[in-house]
Formats: C-alpha cells, sequence, structure tokens
C-alpha cells in the first residue's frame, strides 16, 4: 500500500461529505477537509485500502462498513459538568422543584447524544447529591464504540483527571479507582442505561421523559435538520417537560414547540 494522500480531489472530498450528511445528518464543509482525512486515515489503513476512492467503494458495498464510519467521523468531545450553570438549575432548581411535587414517582432522563457518558454520570450524581434517588437516565448516541466508555464506566486520561482535581469529594463517593483511571461504583450505574440511537428518528423507548439534555450537538446540523431533531425529541418529552441545550446553541430562530425559559433551557409547550 502506498502513502494515502491527505488531500482529496474535490469530487471525493464531495462524496464523503455527502456521505457523513447521509448517515449522520452532520453537514460538514469542504473547510472540513484535513479533519475527514486525519479522522477516516487509520481505518483506511486498518483496511490496507489504498485511496479513499477504493474507502468510498468499500463503504457503499459494505453496510457493516457504516458503524466504523460514523465511529470515525463523530466529535465525541466532552467533559464531567460541562457548562456549570446547567448544573446550578439542574441541582438547585430542578430538583428542588421535583422533590416538592413528585415524591413518589420515577423521574425519567434522557441524555441524548451522550458520547462516552461524562453527562450521563454528572446528571446521576447530581440527582443523589440533591436527595433524589428514584431516577433513571437513558444515554443515547450514534456512535455505538463511544458509547462502550459510558457502559463500561470506567474513565481515565484527560476528564477523569479534571474531574478528580474539581470534585475530589465526588469521586471519593461514587467511584473505585486510582491514580488516573477511576471506575463508576453500583450506585451510579444502576441508574443509567445506554443505547445506539440516531436523532433523525424518534427514540422508541416508550418513555415520556420529564428533562432531556440535548447539548453540543445541533451545531453539526443544518437549520432545517435542527427542527427535524428538535420535532423528534419533543415526542419523547412529556407536556411541560425540560429541554437542555449546549453553550453556543440557541434555537430562537427556528419553528418548534418549545418555549424559552432562561438561557439554554426551555419547556416542551
Ligand atoms: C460534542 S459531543 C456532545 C456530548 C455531550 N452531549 C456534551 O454536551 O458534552 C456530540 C455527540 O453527538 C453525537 N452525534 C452526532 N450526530 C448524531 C446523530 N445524528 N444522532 C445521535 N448522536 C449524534 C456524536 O457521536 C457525539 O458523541
Amino acid at each position: 500500500m502506498g502513502e494515502l494522500k491527505l488531500e482529496f480531489e474535490d469530487k471525493t472530498l464531495l462524496k464523503l461529505i455527502n456521505l457523513i450528511y447521509h448517515h449522520t445528518g452532520i453537514a460538514m464543509s469542504e473547510k472540513k477537509e484535513s479533519m475527514i482525512s486525519m479522522r477516516l486515515r487509520p481505518r483506511i489503513r486498518e483496511l490496507k485500502l489504498d485511496s479513499f476512492e477504493d474507502y468510498i467503494a468499500f463503504l457503499e458495498s459494505h453496510n457493516t462498513e457504516v458503524e466504523k464510519f460514523v465511529d470515525a467521523i463523530t466529535t465525541n468531545e466532552t467533559t464531567f459538568f460541562r457548562t456549570p450553570r446547567i448544573w446550578e438549575y439542574f441541582g438547585k432548581e430542578f430538583l428542588k422543584d421535583w422533590k416538592k411535587d413528585h415524591a413518589d414517582q420515577c423521574l425519567n432522563i434522557w441524555s441524548a447524544a451522550a458520547s462516552s457518558g461524562e453527562e450521563s454520570y454528572s446528571i446521576a450524581m447530581t440527582c443523589l447529591e440533591n436527595g433524589v434517588s428514584n431516577f433513571k437516565i437513558i444515554g443515547t448516541d450514534i456512535s455505538k464504540e463511544i458509547l462502550e466508555i459510558g457502559t463500561s464506566g470506567i474513565y481515565s486520561g484527560r476528564n477523569s483527571i479534571e474531574f478528580q482535581s474539581k470534585f475530589p469529594l465526588l469521586k471519593d463517593r461514587y467511584f473505585d479507582g486510582s491514580g488516573e483511571t477511576m471506575i463508576a461504583r453500583r450506585s451510579l450505574k444502576d441508574h443509567i442505561s445506554f443505547s445506539s440511537h440516531n436523532l433523525f428518528s424518534p427514540l422508541k423507548s416508550g418513555t415520556q421523559f420529564d428533562i432531556i439534555f440535548l447539548r453540543n450537538v445541533l451545531i453539526y446540523f443544518k437549520n432545517e435538520d435542527q427542527q427535524k431533531v428538535l420535532k423528534n425529541v419533543s415526542f419523547n418529552l412529556k407536556k411541560s417537560g425540560i429541554l437542555i441545550l449546549g453553550e453556543s446553541e440557541s434555537i430562537a430562530r427556528l419553528e418548534t414547540s418549545y418555549k424559552y425559559k432562561s438561557p439554554l433551557i426551555y419547556t416542551n409547550e
């Protein structure tokens, strides 16, 4: 196999951009050429293929490759307790009200586009720290590979180091392990399940959620596709349920069923 070129022919790049859009809804511009190339190269090498064109042909003739393609192309960046003001709201307002009004009910939470699960575990810790123990979280993502980290509950590297230095008490209360590696205890894991799901179809869990975290994923979609995703998500959100978005996301200009409550926080009307 020869050296793979970093750049593509224009038509190859356009084909890849169309395939990414087709399989994930992610809209990439031609400016992302080198990122697309870097992300796909390890897989092309693994398959011992000679060119990006060969990879496109392989992808188009092997349905099973779609999963690997999606794993390679998605951006899975996340952290524990990302965007502090959301956790202030969730702990001090949402859960406080929930305890008053729904003492006996199970709180159903969807962590959509959950990536490696740090958000789902942050939700679980916030519930337990605020005295809510009857709750279930489902974490979903289009990438099956990244969900394996959440399912394992084992974290190491940058996110684990940062979490342990910012929240040493929570580390001791909810995780085992030493050094960089930390392993979620049953007290957290038993509340969370992970499964793969593409936001372009409604979630078939049968659950009407009380609150949905849909953070830092809409930014990857075109306006009209954001609207489709928001509509799908609304089918799984209770009337007056809460939708939480990511820090650089706004849905003010879109036609949706959500009403603005405070920055990044919406209710389903
Ligand atoms: C940047 S991460 C956000 C993780 C977390 N929600 C947060 O805010 O930290 C974006 C995630 O969206 C997922 N994603 C992209 N397109 C998706 C789709 N069509 N359906 C479901 N998940 C998708 C990616 O796999 C990735 O894990």
